[in-house]
């Protein structure tokens, strides 16, 4: 029988490298480039973790950093609505980069919408 987990429909190969792809594109962002470490392998493997757990698989991110408090953990970072939506671009970008279609791009990308916005912890003018 076949799965209606989002994990199970996309696969751990293709969220892999929506995830590089992703962080590539966020390096040689204007914006969100100065917030991030340069070396950005721990930070794809964190959200590797993070995205496996989001989309109904195995928790991998709460068994090796706990709970994820999301917005608490990005507190000490300058989140405006400005970079919500850079972030939100290059996502769509990497989406858009390894193929991912249909009504699971759909329902994942308003998942993380939901997610991104709930993360602004500062006005564009503080960023
Ligand atoms: C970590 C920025 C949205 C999940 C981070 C880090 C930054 C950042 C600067 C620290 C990187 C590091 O030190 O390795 C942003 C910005 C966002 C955003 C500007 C725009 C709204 C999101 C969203 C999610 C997410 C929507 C989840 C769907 C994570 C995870 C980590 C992380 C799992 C690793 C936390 C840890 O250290 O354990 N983010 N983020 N972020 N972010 Fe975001």
């Amino acid at each position: 029988e076949q799965s209606n987990v989002p994990f199970d429909i996309i696969g751990e190969k293709q969220l892999s490298e929506l995830v590089d792809v992703f962080y590539s594109r966020v390096s040689q962002h204007p914006d969100l480039a100065p917030i991030f470490p340069d070396d950005l392998t721990e930070t794809a493997r964190k959200q590797k973790q993070f995205l496996t757990q989001f989309l109904g698989g195995p928790s991998l991110y709460t068994n090796e950093h706990g709970h994820p408090m999301l917005r608490a953990r990005h507190m000490p970072f300058p989140i405006t609505p400005a970079r919500a939506a850079a972030w939100l671009a290059c996502m769509e970008s990497a989406m858009e980069d390894v193929q991912l279609t249909g009504e699971l791009r759909a329902f994942f990308f308003e998942r993380l919408k939901q997610t991104a916005y709930h993360m602004v912890n500062r006005p564009d003018d503080e960023g």
